[in-house]
């Protein structure tokens, strides 16, 4: 699968989640010590949440390193969160938050490493995502 970035913690629900999609995609590493993906084409990230009770630090700390760089940001076009239905009102929130400061679609979300149904959905919404026409191209 073209164009994917993700971050996925030690329980690595996501990290099977991307697995299972194929294809390429880079991790953002879970230690600050180790070099981030280098980025040269558009993406989709794939982010799980970690939020307290509030709501707070529900964008994992590398995540927020990762697009703190406007190079990286530049080339985001849009979120699928990872997350748990069982933390209620902040399910996914990590995804809307990255959407709403990156200024681009939060896409879907999906629980823990995702069910069959999940991966189906995504895959093929992801091949809609990249094969709808840029909004800025000219037809001669
Ligand atoms: C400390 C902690 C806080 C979490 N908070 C939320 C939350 O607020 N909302 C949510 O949807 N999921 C929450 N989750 C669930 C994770 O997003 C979920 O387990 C996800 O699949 C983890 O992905 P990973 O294994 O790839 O890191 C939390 C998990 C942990 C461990």
């Amino acid at each position: 699968m073209a164009g994917l970035v993700y971050f996925s913690s030690a329980s690595g629900n996501t990290a099977r989640f991307v697995a299972r999609l194929g294809g390429a995609a880079l991790r953002i590493p879970v230690s600050p010590k180790e070099e981030m993906p280098d980025i040269t084409a558009p993406y989709v990230l794939i982010c799980p949440t970690f939020a307290d009770g509030e709501g707070r630090g529900a964008v994992p700390k590398q995540v927020i390193r990762f697009l703190n760089d406007p190079a990286r940001r530049a080339l985001i076009r849009g979120v699928i969160g990872g997350g748990n239905r069982n933390f209620g009102a902040t399910y996914g929130l990590a995804a809307d938050v990255i959407a709403r400061k990156c200024a681009v679609p939060m896409l879907t979300k999906f629980e823990l490493a995702g069910t069959d149904t999940d991966l189906a959905r995504i895959r093929d919404g992801l091949t809609a995502f990249w094969g709808t026409p840029c909004s800025t191209a000219t037809t001669a």
